[in-house]
């Protein structure tokens, strides 16, 4: 049997990795600014990960929802307190799109409404509704072009306020700082009108945290950049997560405000919240909780910055903490195969092709991001 033939692929084998470092089967070490796309949040073999995981392992590895499972409760009372969303809910799956499709049939069922505003250049996930809210017509089939999805762009207040006032809009889903798409990010005001207006018109506000949460923007939620007025953070109805927070142990989760109601049935999955999945969110909480990582994200993110500030082909430098990018004026297609073959370094692109993007475990140092740009300048 072949392989389905979906993915284009970089001439590279990892067999193995530790910490900002990947090593191929010819021994080659690679620096890893890309986290096999924004997942590698502690850093590759994190000592307390594995022994977490492989101690978890030699009790047990899963048992399905129909019996307790004390980690889940203990995962939701960590991650509560260290993101500050203590009077959210937690419902565990096992993926970024998951978690997005989990949030829009939640939207769904609170409102008893069926549409959905998105905006332009998002990316949610490649599943029914998810990926009709995903800004892309080449991912979307006939299949899923059945959902009602309205896509606008950022800052468009009147646009905005027209859609939303019509009246039939269950949830606005929306990236505090985008990740696929090239990490445009909607302005302060525009945010709060979103939140305010959602609520006058009894629709729910989804952040897609999947890419920018678990501490990636400098903050461990990035709609938490956003302050009102009163001083206070926005406050979605619904939360979603994954990437970053299994460090590469396939997890995904939906934070649900506690004004909505459960009931049984409503939501459901085989595979999540299992033992393991449990085990790998709570080593990478302890570890960015142990290590200071939010604050090393903000630092070490700011360093970037002013070193990026340096280099006249930089055109631009976008995002936060470690969710970066950086343009230029052509595409960067042809600079990111000579980082990986010539200088050994892995980054990412972006749907905006002349965006090189920066997403590094978010221990990452001042050094890593010196050799980063010693090597930058040598292709450039
Ligand atoms: C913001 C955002 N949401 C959702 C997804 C989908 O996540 P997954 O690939 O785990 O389904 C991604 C993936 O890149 C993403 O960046």
């Amino acid at each position: 049997m072949n392989l389905f033939d979906v993915y284009p692929l970089y001439d590279v084998t990892p067999v193995s990795a530790k910490g900002m470092v990947v090593i191929d089967d010819k021994g080659q070490e690679y620096l890893d600014f890309y986290g096999g796309h924004a997942v590698i949040s502690i850093g590759h073999g994190h000592n307390h990960y594995v022994k977490k995981l492989k101690n978890q392992l030699d009790n047990i590895g899963f048992y399905s929802n129909a019996v307790q499972n004390p980690l889940q409760k203990e995962l939701a009372t960590k991650l509560g307190q260290l993101s500050s969303c203590e009077d959210y809910n937690l419902f565990l799956c096992n993926s970024g799109a998951e978690a997005n499709e989990n949030a829009l049939k939640l939207a769904s069922f609170q409102t008893g409404k069926a549409r959905v505003i998105a905006f332009k250049n998002g990316f949610h996930g490649r599943t029914s509704a998810a990926v009709a809210a995903t800004d892309n017509e080449k991912i979307n089939a006939p299949l899923n072009k059945q959902q009602k999805v309205t896509i606008l762009p950022f800052n468009d207040l009147d646009a905005f306020t027209t859609e939303i006032e019509k009246g039939d809009v269950c949830g606005v889903i929306l990236e505090a700082i985008q990740g696929v798409g090239g990490l445009d990010e909607p302005n302060n005001d525009f945010f709060q009108q979103v939140a305010l207006q959602c609520k006058q018109n009894g629709a729910l506000l989804i952040a897609d945290e999947v890419q920018c949460g678990f501490g990636r923007s400098g903050k461990f939620f990035g709609f938490q950049h956003h302050i009102t007025e009163q001083g206070k953070s926005i406050k979605p109805d619904i939360i979603s997560i994954a990437k970053g927070m299994g460090n590469g142990f396939p997890v995904g989760g939906v934070l649900i405000h506690e004004s909505i109601e459960a009931s049984y049935g409503m939501l459901g999955t085989t595979f999540g919240g299992n033992h393991l999945a449990c085990a790998a969110t709570l080593a990478v909480l302890e570890v960015i909780e142990n290590e200071n990582l939010i604050k090393n994200t903000e630092e070490v993110g700011a360093y970037f910055v002013e070193k990026a500030k340096e280099i006249p082909a930089i055109k631009q430098i976008k995002g936060k903490g470690l969710m970066l990018g950086i343009e230029f004026d052509f595409e960067v297609g042809e600079l990111r195969k000579k980082m990986i073959y010539n200088q050994h370094i892995f980054t990412g692109g972006a749907m905006n092709k002349r965006l090189l993007r920066f997403l590094p475990a978010l221990n990452c140092t001042k050094e890593h991001i010196d050799l980063f740009f010693n090597a930058l300048k040598k292709e450039l």
